[in-house]
Protein backbone atom coordinates (compact mmCIF):
# COMPACT_ATOMS: atom_id res chain seq x y z
CA UNK A 1 0.00 0.00 0.00
CA UNK A 2 1.29 3.18 -0.65
CA UNK A 3 2.74 5.10 2.67
CA UNK A 4 0.36 8.22 2.22
CA UNK A 5 -2.67 6.21 1.30
CA UNK A 6 -5.46 6.14 4.34
CA UNK A 7 -6.97 2.81 4.94
CA UNK A 8 -10.86 2.62 4.82
CA UNK A 9 -12.48 -0.69 5.63
CA UNK A 10 -16.37 -0.77 5.20
CA UNK A 11 -18.76 -3.66 6.97
CA UNK A 12 -21.59 -4.16 8.16
CA UNK A 13 -20.70 -4.34 11.68
CA UNK A 14 -18.04 -2.43 13.14
CA UNK A 15 -15.72 -3.54 15.57
CA UNK A 16 -13.38 -1.71 18.34
CA UNK A 17 -10.50 -3.07 18.07
CA UNK A 18 -9.65 -1.89 21.24
CA UNK A 19 -12.12 -4.06 22.97
CA UNK A 20 -11.17 -7.39 24.86
CA UNK A 21 -14.50 -8.83 22.87
CA UNK A 22 -13.59 -8.09 19.50
CA UNK A 23 -11.99 -10.94 18.05
CA UNK A 24 -9.19 -11.95 15.79
CA UNK A 25 -10.73 -10.34 12.68
CA UNK A 26 -11.17 -6.85 14.31
CA UNK A 27 -7.28 -6.95 16.02
CA UNK A 28 -5.95 -7.48 12.76
CA UNK A 29 -8.01 -4.88 10.94
CA UNK A 30 -7.62 -2.18 13.77
CA UNK A 31 -3.95 -2.94 13.56
CA UNK A 32 -3.94 -2.60 9.63
CA UNK A 33 -5.71 0.42 10.24
CA UNK A 34 -3.55 2.11 13.12
CA UNK A 35 -0.84 1.48 10.78
CA UNK A 36 -1.46 4.00 8.59
CA UNK A 37 -4.11 5.85 10.27
CA UNK A 38 -7.65 5.17 9.00
CA UNK A 39 -11.51 4.69 9.75
CA UNK A 40 -13.60 1.99 9.79
CA UNK A 41 -17.09 2.66 8.49
CA UNK A 42 -20.86 0.27 8.72
CA UNK A 43 -23.94 0.10 10.44
CA UNK A 44 -24.01 1.10 14.28
CA UNK A 45 -26.12 -1.93 15.23
CA UNK A 46 -29.04 0.02 16.02
CA UNK A 47 -32.29 0.50 14.78
CA UNK A 48 -33.12 4.16 14.85
CA UNK A 49 -36.62 6.18 13.26
CA UNK A 50 -34.08 9.08 13.29
CA UNK A 51 -31.65 7.21 10.75
CA UNK A 52 -34.09 10.23 8.48
CA UNK A 53 -31.74 12.50 9.28
CA UNK A 54 -28.62 10.77 7.85
CA UNK A 55 -26.63 11.33 11.19
CA UNK A 56 -23.54 9.94 11.35
CA UNK A 57 -21.81 8.79 14.92
CA UNK A 58 -17.83 9.16 14.98
CA UNK A 59 -15.89 8.08 18.02
CA UNK A 60 -12.46 6.77 18.37
CA UNK A 61 -10.48 3.85 19.05
CA UNK A 62 -6.81 4.82 19.73
CA UNK A 63 -5.32 5.88 15.62
CA UNK A 64 -8.95 4.81 13.92
CA UNK A 65 -11.74 6.85 13.68
CA UNK A 66 -15.21 4.92 13.80
CA UNK A 67 -17.88 6.12 12.19
CA UNK A 68 -21.50 4.66 12.10
CA UNK A 69 -24.94 4.53 10.96
CA UNK A 70 -28.43 3.73 12.67
CA UNK A 71 -30.72 1.69 10.06
CA UNK A 72 -34.43 2.79 10.29
CA UNK A 73 -36.43 0.00 10.95
CA UNK A 74 -38.12 -0.50 7.73
CA UNK A 75 -34.34 -0.69 6.18
CA UNK A 76 -33.58 -2.99 9.04
CA UNK A 77 -35.73 -5.90 8.06
CA UNK A 78 -34.95 -5.71 3.95
CA UNK A 79 -31.30 -4.95 3.75
CA UNK A 80 -29.99 -6.34 7.01
CA UNK A 81 -32.50 -9.11 7.96
CA UNK A 82 -33.90 -9.75 4.42
CA UNK A 83 -31.81 -9.56 1.12
CA UNK A 84 -28.32 -9.96 3.50
CA UNK A 85 -29.53 -12.99 5.50
CA UNK A 86 -32.72 -14.37 3.72
CA UNK A 87 -31.54 -14.20 0.16
CA UNK A 88 -27.83 -14.16 -0.02
CA UNK A 89 -26.74 -16.00 2.96
CA UNK A 90 -28.70 -19.21 2.74
CA UNK A 91 -28.37 -19.38 -0.87
CA UNK A 92 -24.39 -18.68 -0.69
CA UNK A 93 -24.77 -21.38 1.83
CA UNK A 94 -26.14 -23.14 -1.19
CA UNK A 95 -29.64 -23.49 0.88
CA UNK A 96 -31.81 -22.39 -2.35
CA UNK A 97 -35.00 -24.22 -0.13
CA UNK A 98 -34.66 -21.65 2.54
CA UNK A 99 -33.84 -18.67 0.20
CA UNK A 100 -36.69 -15.73 -0.03
CA UNK A 101 -35.94 -13.08 -2.84
CA UNK A 102 -39.01 -11.06 -2.12
CA UNK A 103 -38.20 -7.40 -4.28
CA UNK A 104 -38.98 -5.51 -1.36
CA UNK A 105 -35.56 -6.85 0.02
CA UNK A 106 -33.67 -6.32 -2.79
CA UNK A 107 -35.04 -2.76 -3.06
CA UNK A 108 -33.58 -2.28 0.58
CA UNK A 109 -30.58 -3.79 -0.12
CA UNK A 110 -30.14 -1.57 -2.62
CA UNK A 111 -31.30 1.64 -0.88
CA UNK A 112 -29.11 1.08 1.98
CA UNK A 113 -26.03 0.27 -0.23
CA UNK A 114 -26.71 3.58 -1.74
CA UNK A 115 -27.36 5.48 1.46
CA UNK A 116 -23.99 3.90 2.90
CA UNK A 117 -21.57 4.96 -0.52
CA UNK A 118 -22.92 8.54 0.10
CA UNK A 119 -22.36 8.93 3.28
CA UNK A 120 -18.90 7.61 2.78
CA UNK A 121 -17.59 9.03 -0.40
CA UNK A 122 -18.33 12.32 1.71
CA UNK A 123 -15.67 11.45 3.78
CA UNK A 124 -13.07 9.85 1.05
CA UNK A 125 -9.65 11.50 0.45
CA UNK A 126 -8.29 10.57 -2.97
CA UNK A 127 -5.00 8.34 -1.94
CA UNK A 128 -7.36 6.19 0.67
CA UNK A 129 -7.74 2.53 -0.20
CA UNK A 130 -10.89 1.16 0.73
CA UNK A 131 -11.69 -2.57 1.60
CA UNK A 132 -15.00 -3.57 1.57
CA UNK A 133 -16.49 -6.91 3.75
CA UNK A 134 -18.60 -9.18 3.13
CA UNK A 135 -22.34 -9.85 1.37
CA UNK A 136 -24.21 -7.44 2.80
CA UNK A 137 -22.13 -4.71 0.82
CA UNK A 138 -21.43 -6.31 -2.39
CA UNK A 139 -22.87 -3.19 -4.53
CA UNK A 140 -21.04 -0.68 -2.80
CA UNK A 141 -18.17 -0.13 -5.01
CA UNK A 142 -20.77 0.32 -8.03
CA UNK A 143 -22.56 3.33 -5.96
CA UNK A 144 -19.48 4.19 -4.78
CA UNK A 145 -17.58 4.61 -8.63
CA UNK A 146 -21.45 5.81 -9.79
CA UNK A 147 -20.32 9.05 -7.26
CA UNK A 148 -17.30 9.35 -8.67
CA UNK A 149 -14.57 7.48 -6.33
CA UNK A 150 -11.64 6.64 -8.32
CA UNK A 151 -9.77 4.92 -5.60
CA UNK A 152 -8.89 1.51 -5.16
CA UNK A 153 -11.35 -0.68 -3.58
CA UNK A 154 -10.78 -4.14 -2.40
CA UNK A 155 -13.75 -6.53 -1.58
CA UNK A 156 -13.69 -9.84 0.73
CA UNK A 157 -16.39 -12.05 0.90
CA UNK A 158 -15.95 -14.18 4.37
CA UNK A 159 -19.16 -16.87 3.15
CA UNK A 160 -18.74 -19.42 0.36
CA UNK A 161 -19.43 -18.56 -3.42
CA UNK A 162 -21.46 -21.85 -4.40
CA UNK A 163 -20.87 -22.91 -8.15
CA UNK A 164 -22.18 -21.58 -10.81
CA UNK A 165 -26.02 -23.55 -11.16
CA UNK A 166 -26.88 -22.44 -7.65
CA UNK A 167 -25.39 -18.16 -8.25
CA UNK A 168 -27.53 -18.48 -11.53
CA UNK A 169 -31.31 -19.19 -9.51
CA UNK A 170 -30.68 -15.69 -7.56
CA UNK A 171 -32.81 -13.93 -10.04
CA UNK A 172 -30.65 -10.51 -10.80
CA UNK A 173 -27.65 -12.63 -10.64
CA UNK A 174 -25.71 -10.55 -13.21
CA UNK A 175 -26.39 -7.19 -11.62
CA UNK A 176 -24.77 -9.20 -8.48
CA UNK A 177 -21.84 -10.15 -10.77
CA UNK A 178 -21.56 -6.72 -12.52
CA UNK A 179 -21.39 -5.22 -8.98
CA UNK A 180 -17.87 -7.05 -8.30
CA UNK A 181 -16.42 -6.05 -11.39
CA UNK A 182 -16.62 -2.37 -10.29
CA UNK A 183 -14.07 -3.72 -7.06
CA UNK A 184 -10.12 -3.64 -8.29
CA UNK A 185 -9.29 -7.20 -5.76
CA UNK A 186 -12.00 -9.74 -4.73
CA UNK A 187 -10.76 -11.94 -2.22
CA UNK A 188 -12.25 -15.19 -1.46
CA UNK A 189 -11.27 -17.80 1.33
CA UNK A 190 -10.75 -20.80 -0.66
CA UNK A 191 -9.47 -21.59 -4.04
CA UNK A 192 -12.49 -23.90 -4.76
CA UNK A 193 -14.69 -20.50 -4.37
CA UNK A 194 -11.94 -18.81 -6.67
CA UNK A 195 -12.85 -20.99 -8.85
CA UNK A 196 -16.89 -20.97 -8.99
CA UNK A 197 -16.07 -17.09 -9.38
CA UNK A 198 -13.98 -17.63 -12.29
CA UNK A 199 -16.31 -20.28 -14.17
CA UNK A 200 -19.40 -18.36 -13.26
CA UNK A 201 -17.76 -14.73 -14.54
CA UNK A 202 -17.06 -16.88 -17.65
CA UNK A 203 -19.84 -18.54 -18.57
CA UNK A 204 -22.58 -15.79 -17.29
CA UNK A 205 -20.76 -12.61 -18.31
CA UNK A 206 -18.59 -13.63 -21.05
CA UNK A 207 -15.41 -12.39 -18.99
CA UNK A 208 -11.99 -13.05 -20.52
CA UNK A 209 -9.73 -14.36 -18.38
CA UNK A 210 -6.36 -12.56 -17.48
CA UNK A 211 -4.67 -14.79 -16.05
CA UNK A 212 -3.54 -14.69 -12.45
CA UNK A 213 -7.11 -14.29 -11.32
CA UNK A 214 -7.71 -11.13 -13.53
CA UNK A 215 -10.77 -11.04 -15.68
CA UNK A 216 -12.33 -8.16 -18.16
CA UNK A 217 -15.72 -7.92 -18.73
CA UNK A 218 -18.56 -5.13 -18.86
CA UNK A 219 -15.48 -2.78 -20.16
CA UNK A 220 -13.74 -3.81 -16.22
CA UNK A 221 -11.05 -5.34 -15.17
CA UNK A 222 -10.81 -7.21 -11.71
CA UNK A 223 -8.88 -10.02 -10.16
CA UNK A 224 -10.42 -12.70 -7.85
CA UNK A 225 -8.02 -14.75 -5.53
CA UNK A 226 -8.61 -16.57 -2.62
CA UNK A 227 -7.02 -15.40 0.58
CA UNK A 228 -7.58 -17.55 3.42
CA UNK A 229 -8.04 -15.88 6.23
CA UNK A 230 -6.60 -16.69 10.12
CA UNK A 231 -6.48 -16.11 13.62
CA UNK A 232 -4.49 -13.79 15.54
CA UNK A 233 -2.72 -16.70 17.24
CA UNK A 234 -1.06 -14.32 20.39
CA UNK A 235 -4.36 -12.70 20.73
CA UNK A 236 -5.82 -15.91 21.67
CA UNK A 237 -2.64 -17.02 23.57
CA UNK A 238 -2.59 -13.60 26.05
CA UNK A 239 -6.97 -14.36 26.70
CA UNK A 240 -5.77 -17.90 27.85
CA UNK A 241 -3.78 -16.42 30.50
CA UNK A 242 -6.29 -14.18 31.59
CA UNK A 243 -7.89 -14.58 35.15
CA UNK A 244 -11.27 -15.53 33.45
CA UNK A 245 -9.74 -18.03 31.27
CA UNK A 246 -7.79 -19.30 34.17
CA UNK A 247 -10.67 -19.84 36.61
CA UNK A 248 -12.73 -21.36 34.19
CA UNK A 249 -10.41 -24.15 33.04
CA UNK A 250 -9.97 -25.32 36.82
CA UNK A 251 -13.64 -25.09 36.85
CA UNK A 252 -14.13 -27.39 34.25
CA UNK A 253 -11.13 -29.41 34.95
CA UNK A 254 -13.19 -30.13 38.92
CA UNK A 255 -16.34 -30.80 36.92
CA UNK A 256 -15.38 -32.91 33.83
CA UNK A 257 -11.79 -34.14 34.78
CA UNK A 258 -13.04 -37.86 34.78
CA UNK A 259 -15.23 -37.42 31.66
CA UNK A 260 -14.19 -37.01 28.08
CA UNK A 261 -14.87 -33.59 26.97
CA UNK A 262 -16.49 -32.34 23.68
CA UNK A 263 -16.67 -28.96 22.33
CA UNK A 264 -18.58 -27.21 19.67
CA UNK A 265 -18.99 -23.38 19.49
CA UNK A 266 -21.17 -21.55 16.62
CA UNK A 267 -23.67 -19.47 16.43
CA UNK A 268 -27.20 -21.32 16.16
CA UNK A 269 -27.37 -21.20 12.29
CA UNK A 270 -28.48 -23.83 10.04
CA UNK A 271 -25.52 -23.70 8.18
CA UNK A 272 -23.49 -24.58 10.91
CA UNK A 273 -25.11 -28.44 10.59
CA UNK A 274 -26.19 -28.46 14.69
CA UNK A 275 -28.95 -31.08 13.85
CA UNK A 276 -26.50 -33.56 12.17
CA UNK A 277 -23.97 -32.88 14.87
CA UNK A 278 -26.42 -33.62 17.24
CA UNK A 279 -27.37 -37.05 15.93
CA UNK A 280 -23.89 -38.26 15.22
CA UNK A 281 -23.30 -37.84 18.82
CA UNK A 282 -26.44 -39.63 19.54
CA UNK A 283 -25.53 -42.32 17.26
CA UNK A 284 -21.84 -42.22 19.06
CA UNK A 285 -23.78 -43.16 22.57
CA UNK A 286 -25.50 -45.93 20.47
CA UNK A 287 -23.09 -47.54 18.76
CA UNK A 288 -19.91 -47.22 21.16
CA UNK A 289 -21.65 -47.69 25.01
CA UNK A 290 -17.83 -47.43 26.00
CA UNK A 291 -18.84 -43.76 25.83
CA UNK A 292 -21.61 -43.68 28.20
CA UNK A 293 -21.05 -42.25 31.91
CA UNK A 294 -18.24 -40.43 30.14
CA UNK A 295 -18.58 -38.60 26.67
CA UNK A 296 -20.03 -34.79 27.28
CA UNK A 297 -20.53 -32.72 24.52
CA UNK A 298 -20.70 -29.08 25.44
CA UNK A 299 -22.30 -26.82 22.88
CA UNK A 300 -22.39 -23.55 23.21
CA UNK A 301 -25.23 -21.98 20.14
CA UNK A 302 -24.54 -18.11 20.22
CA UNK A 303 -27.83 -16.79 19.47
CA UNK A 304 -28.50 -14.77 15.90
CA UNK A 305 -30.64 -13.53 13.72
CA UNK A 306 -33.63 -14.52 15.73
CA UNK A 307 -36.20 -12.31 13.86
CA UNK A 308 -35.96 -14.96 11.11
CA UNK A 309 -38.21 -17.32 11.01
CA UNK A 310 -35.66 -20.37 9.68
CA UNK A 311 -33.58 -19.81 13.16
CA UNK A 312 -36.21 -19.64 15.44
CA UNK A 313 -37.19 -23.21 13.56
CA UNK A 314 -33.47 -24.76 14.01
CA UNK A 315 -34.02 -23.32 17.73
CA UNK A 316 -36.93 -25.35 18.39
CA UNK A 317 -35.10 -28.49 16.31
CA UNK A 318 -32.08 -28.35 18.06
CA UNK A 319 -33.81 -27.79 21.84
CA UNK A 320 -36.02 -31.26 20.97
CA UNK A 321 -32.82 -33.28 19.95
CA UNK A 322 -30.80 -32.38 23.26
CA UNK A 323 -33.61 -32.61 25.48
CA UNK A 324 -34.44 -36.46 23.58
CA UNK A 325 -30.98 -37.74 23.68
CA UNK A 326 -30.29 -36.25 27.58
CA UNK A 327 -33.47 -38.01 28.56
CA UNK A 328 -33.05 -41.22 26.95
CA UNK A 329 -29.12 -41.64 27.80
CA UNK A 330 -28.34 -39.40 30.87
CA UNK A 331 -27.86 -40.40 34.59
CA UNK A 332 -28.36 -38.98 37.30
CA UNK A 333 -25.08 -37.43 37.95
CA UNK A 334 -24.22 -37.09 34.02
CA UNK A 335 -25.91 -35.56 31.05
CA UNK A 336 -24.43 -36.33 27.97
CA UNK A 337 -24.79 -32.94 26.31
CA UNK A 338 -24.56 -29.58 27.86
CA UNK A 339 -26.61 -26.98 25.27
CA UNK A 340 -26.12 -23.71 26.47
CA UNK A 341 -28.20 -21.24 24.17
CA UNK A 342 -26.59 -17.72 24.94
CA UNK A 343 -23.59 -16.00 23.87
CA UNK A 344 -20.32 -17.10 25.88
CA UNK A 345 -17.76 -14.49 25.98
CA UNK A 346 -15.09 -14.32 24.02
CA UNK A 347 -12.36 -14.75 26.47
CA UNK A 348 -13.99 -18.04 28.21
CA UNK A 349 -13.08 -19.86 25.28
CA UNK A 350 -9.38 -20.96 25.67
CA UNK A 351 -10.34 -22.87 28.74
CA UNK A 352 -13.37 -24.81 26.67
CA UNK A 353 -11.21 -25.52 24.11
CA UNK A 354 -7.88 -26.98 26.40
CA UNK A 355 -10.28 -28.87 28.33
CA UNK A 356 -11.76 -30.84 25.39
CA UNK A 357 -10.62 -33.77 23.51
CA UNK A 358 -11.83 -32.91 20.78
CA UNK A 359 -13.52 -30.35 18.86
CA UNK A 360 -16.28 -30.67 16.78
CA UNK A 361 -16.65 -28.46 13.37
CA UNK A 362 -19.06 -29.72 11.07
CA UNK A 363 -21.17 -26.82 9.57
CA UNK A 364 -22.99 -28.06 6.09
CA UNK A 365 -21.23 -25.37 4.63
CA UNK A 366 -19.53 -22.78 6.01
CA UNK A 367 -16.87 -20.09 4.57
CA UNK A 368 -13.69 -20.71 6.79
CA UNK A 369 -14.36 -21.17 10.39
CA UNK A 370 -11.75 -20.23 12.94
CA UNK A 371 -13.25 -22.25 15.89
CA UNK A 372 -11.31 -25.15 14.69
CA UNK A 373 -8.28 -22.54 14.01
CA UNK A 374 -8.58 -21.66 17.34
CA UNK A 375 -9.39 -24.93 19.21
CA UNK A 376 -5.57 -25.89 17.69
CA UNK A 377 -3.67 -22.57 19.24
CA UNK A 378 -5.25 -23.37 22.32
CA UNK A 379 -3.87 -27.57 22.78
CA UNK A 380 -1.23 -28.44 24.77
CA UNK A 381 0.94 -29.30 22.62
CA UNK A 382 2.30 -32.81 25.00
CA UNK A 383 -0.95 -34.23 25.02
CA UNK A 384 -3.10 -32.06 22.37
CA UNK A 385 -7.15 -33.08 21.55
CA UNK A 386 -8.57 -33.62 18.09
CA UNK A 387 -10.39 -31.70 15.52
CA UNK A 388 -13.30 -33.20 13.31
CA UNK A 389 -13.75 -31.07 11.11
CA UNK A 390 -16.60 -31.08 8.16
CA UNK A 391 -14.79 -31.30 4.52
CA UNK A 392 -17.60 -28.53 3.29
CA UNK A 393 -15.88 -25.59 6.25
CA UNK A 394 -13.47 -23.44 3.84
CA UNK A 395 -11.00 -24.52 6.30
CA UNK A 396 -10.88 -27.82 5.40
CA UNK A 397 -8.92 -26.74 1.85
CA UNK A 398 -6.25 -26.09 4.85
CA UNK A 399 -6.74 -28.15 7.75
CA UNK A 400 -5.81 -31.72 6.05
CA UNK A 401 -4.31 -33.43 9.19
CA UNK A 402 -8.09 -32.99 10.92
CA UNK A 403 -10.52 -35.83 10.90
CA UNK A 404 -12.35 -34.75 7.59
CA UNK A 405 -15.75 -35.85 8.00
CA UNK A 406 -18.95 -35.82 5.54
CA UNK A 407 -21.49 -34.33 8.60
CA UNK A 408 -24.56 -35.58 6.04
CA UNK A 409 -22.87 -38.96 6.84
CA UNK A 410 -24.32 -39.58 10.87
CA UNK A 411 -22.61 -42.90 11.19
CA UNK A 412 -19.38 -42.11 9.57
CA UNK A 413 -19.46 -38.68 11.80
CA UNK A 414 -20.02 -40.71 14.79
CA UNK A 415 -17.10 -43.39 13.60
CA UNK A 416 -14.73 -40.43 13.32
CA UNK A 417 -15.80 -38.98 16.79
CA UNK A 418 -15.11 -42.39 18.15
CA UNK A 419 -11.35 -42.78 16.95
CA UNK A 420 -10.94 -38.72 17.78
CA UNK A 421 -12.07 -40.07 21.28
CA UNK A 422 -9.51 -43.24 20.74
CA UNK A 423 -6.63 -41.71 19.28
CA UNK A 424 -3.13 -42.65 20.40
CA UNK A 425 -0.79 -39.88 21.90
CA UNK A 426 1.82 -39.79 18.72
CA UNK A 427 -0.90 -39.90 16.13
CA UNK A 428 -2.56 -36.64 18.33
CA UNK A 429 1.03 -35.26 18.55
CA UNK A 430 1.96 -35.38 14.82
CA UNK A 431 -1.37 -34.17 13.32
CA UNK A 432 -1.83 -31.23 16.24
CA UNK A 433 2.10 -30.06 15.35
CA UNK A 434 1.34 -29.82 11.52
CA UNK A 435 -2.17 -27.99 12.42
CA UNK A 436 -0.43 -25.98 14.39
CA UNK A 437 2.56 -24.72 12.27
CA UNK A 438 -0.15 -24.26 9.49
CA UNK A 439 -2.11 -21.96 11.53
CA UNK A 440 0.89 -19.95 13.41
CA UNK A 441 2.26 -19.50 9.51
CA UNK A 442 -0.84 -18.96 7.71
CA UNK A 443 -2.55 -15.95 10.69
CA UNK A 444 -5.22 -13.12 10.16
CA UNK A 445 -1.88 -10.68 10.05
CA UNK A 446 -0.87 -12.61 6.90
CA UNK A 447 -4.03 -12.60 5.47
CA UNK A 448 -4.72 -8.76 5.94
CA UNK A 449 -0.86 -7.91 4.86
CA UNK A 450 -1.44 -10.11 1.62
CA UNK A 451 -4.77 -8.85 0.32
CA UNK A 452 -3.83 -4.94 0.92
CA UNK A 453 -0.16 -5.80 -1.08
CA UNK A 454 -2.29 -7.54 -3.61
CA UNK A 455 -4.77 -4.68 -3.44
CA UNK A 456 -1.87 -2.21 -4.12
CA UNK A 457 -0.31 -4.23 -6.95
CA UNK A 458 -3.98 -4.55 -8.84
CA UNK A 459 -4.19 -0.56 -8.69
CA UNK A 460 -0.67 -0.26 -10.73
CA UNK A 461 -1.94 -2.79 -13.20
CA UNK A 462 -5.94 -1.97 -13.61
CA UNK A 463 -6.97 1.27 -11.95
CA UNK A 464 -3.89 3.27 -12.63
CA UNK A 465 -4.29 1.63 -16.21
CA UNK A 466 -8.30 2.38 -16.73
C1 LIG B 1 -20.83 -14.30 9.59
C2 LIG B 1 -20.70 -13.20 8.56
C3 LIG B 1 -20.39 -11.87 9.23
C4 LIG B 1 -21.41 -11.60 10.32
C5 LIG B 1 -21.42 -12.75 11.32
C6 LIG B 1 -22.45 -12.57 12.45
O1 LIG B 1 -19.59 -14.59 10.15
O2 LIG B 1 -19.71 -13.53 7.60
O3 LIG B 1 -20.44 -10.82 8.27
O4 LIG B 1 -21.14 -10.38 10.98
O5 LIG B 1 -21.74 -13.94 10.62
O6 LIG B 1 -23.74 -12.39 11.93
P1 LIG B 1 -24.59 -11.07 12.20
O7 LIG B 1 -25.80 -11.22 11.35
O8 LIG B 1 -24.88 -11.11 13.68
O9 LIG B 1 -23.74 -9.89 11.85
Amino acid sequence: MSSSGRLVIVSNRVGDPRKAAAGGLAVALGDALAKSGGLWFGWSGKVSEDRASGEVHRSRSGPVELVTMDLSQADHDTYYAGYSNQALWPALHYRLDLADFAAGFFSGYQRVNRLFAHKLAAMLRPDDVIWVHDYHLIPLADELRALGCRQRIGFFLHIPLPPPPILAAIPGHKWLMRSFFAYDLVGLQTRSDADHFARFVQEEAGATALGDGGFEALGRRVIARPFPIGIDVAEFQRLAGSNDSRQTEAMLKKQYGHRQLLVGIDRLDYSKGLPHRFRAFRELLANYPENLNSATLIQIASPTRESVSAYEELRRELEGLAGEINGAHGELDWMPIRYLHRTWARRRLPALYRCARVALVTPLRDGMNLVGKEYVAMQDEADPGVLVLSRFAGAAEQMRQALLVNPYDIPATAQAIQRALRMPLAERQERHAALLAHIREHDVHEWSRTFLDTLSAVEMRTHQAA
